[in-house]
């Protein structure tokens, strides 16, 4: 079994808040992440996928594949986007680093697993001391 990584990056902007609480509440939970006219950060994606190498090929899997179903599943969708107001598979869910990581998953598990690999791990780095990673557990 092999693992390999693609990594791309994307511009998004959030608002961390919870609608029954105050104004107060809200910053004193998520801090600058609740300022009320929100704010960006530059992400960074790593998507691990796992399997065993083609002894043709040498590859697991070409890159360029996983690269293009991370840009029609995902960067389409959220790059330069608010994950507050644009982005459907983000309705209805605090866009903290965590969660964006789980609906990433969520997007892309079904198209890759169709492949000759399968999806393990993706990592969303949302600052340089910030990172979450899922492994659809
Ligand atoms: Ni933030």
């Amino acid at each position: 079994m092999i693992y390999i990584t693609r990594k791309e990056h994307f511009c998004a902007s959030h608002k961390l808040y919870v609608q029954e609480w105050s104004e107060e509440k809200n910053r004193e939970i998520f801090g600058k992440c609740s300022n009320p006219n929100g704010h960006g950060h530059n992400y960074s994606i790593y998507v691990t996928v796992k399997g065993e190498v083609d002894s043709k090929t040498g590859f697991l899997i070409n890159l360029k594949i996983i690269s293009k179903l991370i840009q029609d599943y995902i960067l389409e969708k959220i790059d330069h986007k608010d994950f507050n107001l644009d982005v459907e598979f983000m309705k209805g869910i605090i866009p903290t680093t965590e969660n964006i990581t789980r609906e990433i998953w969520r997007k892309l598990e079904g198209p890759i697993n169709e492949l000759s690999c399968q999806l393990h791990c993706i990592k969303l780095q949302e600052t340089e001391k910030n990172y979450a990673e899922y492994y659809g557990e």
